[in-house]
């Protein structure tokens, strides 16, 4: 599919985007390994959360029946009602996730391989979960996942006990668990997923287990255990946890603010109003609003309630007359890991240099970000670097071109909003990739009043 974005409107209005990702991936896992009943309403039918739904299966049979039902209704398109456009109350039981279980002592040795597709959160969180359990199983991925760096986990893993076989450092990965015995880890990344793999092998592992980290990233392992009554000791940069079994929940997981970032950089580029309701605004995943906000975008959050420790509420995004540079700096960066791309899309229409500082870990994702971001902003007409760990971009305007998003969904979604205020049309090759965290993007786009066109 590509995606032509003809610049000119003016993006405005209420939205509800898709369930979170990252906190899908973890609820999803935590409910089918739960002892007793959950519920997890507002699961997104995302590319990613289908892939933990479907290796969740493979490895708890008891919880085989209602993820695979949940897979049935979103693979026959009921999920459109997850997310609606307006100000749709009910988001329908069709995204749904009930499941029951006896705890980890049900997981089970997979009858295959486990296909974690796009998704890096899923094989290494399972990492960890598996690592403590009393089978092996592998577990692969897509070509861009497979390219990805797996020993940041294995080797922590290996310390507490697992055995752990990558193949050179990637995916295939083959996990023996074993038992575990907890241990300190000082992060040599800031890596969400490496502090996640970590801690919920510690909920299976003697003693204490903890991570220690350089630079925070989000923390929604550690809040969901929390939730559940876990043993979770946080002071800043540091968390800890022991052997802990929970019990079965419910929670509605809120709306992904990363996804409702690109309707934030659409009203930021275009000068217009957004309001995105019931959103996650767990401020390990709200940097980015402060970073529009030094950009000159007025920004107010409503919080409404708390779903399993997890802050949920409206956000409102309004764009400036103009907009100003500013500059991330590497402890910043983290925290604003996944919207760099986005960013450095409303930077190409602000006045000055905006500069990301110590963002090598974009090397590393879905695509390599930072390469890529340079790339796709210099081919539709505007002017970005990369300097060491560094990305520059330098203000001034969008003049129009035609890129490739590379399979990656962050970048085709930036891309598109970088050309929602252009010179004239952006066209983004490759835009199926949006699926992969924000089935319907291009629709909520046209509803908010876009002129974008799919084909
Ligand atoms: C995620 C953590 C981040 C982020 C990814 C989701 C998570 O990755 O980029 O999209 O759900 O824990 P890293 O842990 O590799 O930084």
């Amino acid at each position: 599919m590509r995606l032509v974005v003809h610049p000119g409107a003016v993006v405005q209005g209420r939205a509800r985007v898709p369930g979170d990702k990252s906190i899908a991936h973890r609820w999803l896992i935590l409910a089918a390994t739960a002892r007793g009943r959950s519920r997890v309403l507002q699961v997104p039918p995302s590319l990613d959360v289908r892939s933990t739904a479907a290796c969740m299966a493979a490895v708890v049979p008891e919880a085989r029946p209602g993820l695979d039902a949940w897979a049935l209704n979103v693979a026959r398109g009921a999920h459109s009602d997850g997310f609606t456009w307006g100000t749709a109350g009910d988001v329908g039981s069709t995204s749904e996730v009930e499941v029951e279980s006896h705890g980890r002592g049900s997981l089970g040795r997979p009858g295959s391989v486990l296909d974690c597709g796009n998704s890096g959160t899923t094989m290494r969180l399972l990492s960890g979960l598996l690592a403590a359990a009393p089978f092996s199983a592998t577990l692969t991925g897509d070509e861009s996942l497979r390219r990805r760096p797996m020993d940041r986990v294995a080797q922590p893993l290996r310390a507490m006990g697992a055995t752990i076989e990558t193949t050179d450092g990637h995916a295939p990965v083959t996990v023996r668990g074993g038992l575990l015995r907890g241990i300190s880890y000082h992060a040599p990344m800031p890596s969400a997923q490496l502090k996640s793999a970590i801690l919920l092998a510690g909920c299976d592992a003697d003693g204490l287990t903890e991570v220690i980290e350089a630079a925070a990233t989000r923390d929604h392992t550690e809040r969901a255990l929390e939730a559940l009554g876990g043993p979770v000791v946080r002071s800043p940069g540091r968390v800890a946890v022991s052997r802990f079994q929970h019990e079965g929940f419910d929670a509605a997981v809120p709306g992904d603010v990363s996804s409702a970032a690109f309707l934030a950089g659409a009203a930021a580029v275009t000068g217009g109003e957004i309001e995105v309701l019931d959103v996650g605004l767990n401020p390990s995943r709200t940097g980015f609003l402060e970073v529009l906000q030094r950009m000159g975008v007025a920004v107010e959050t409503f919080e409404r309630r708390t779903e399993l420790g997890e802050p949920v509420g409206d956000l409102i995004v309004h764009g400036p007359s103009r907009l100003r540079a500013t500059s991330v700096s590497a402890d910043e960066l983290p925290l604003v890991i996944d919207e760099v791309p986005l960013l450095a899309a409303v930077a190409a229409h602000a006045s000055g240099d905006t500069w990301f500082a110590g963002a090598g870990e974009l090397r590393v994702k879905e695509s390599d970000r930072l390469t890529g971001t340079v790339s796709a902003l210099r081919a539709i007409g505007s002017h970005a670097g990369a300097e060491g760990e560094d990305l520059v971009v330098a203000g001034g305007g969008v003049r129009g071109g035609t890129t490739s998003s590379a399979g990656d969904h962050r970048m085709a979604m930036a891309t598109a909003v970088a050309g929602l205020a252009a010179d004239g049309d952006v066209v983004v090759e490759d835009a199926d990739a949006t699926d992969i965290s924000f089935p319907g993007f291009a629709d909520v786009l046209r509803a908010a009043g876009a002129h974008v066109e799919t084909s």
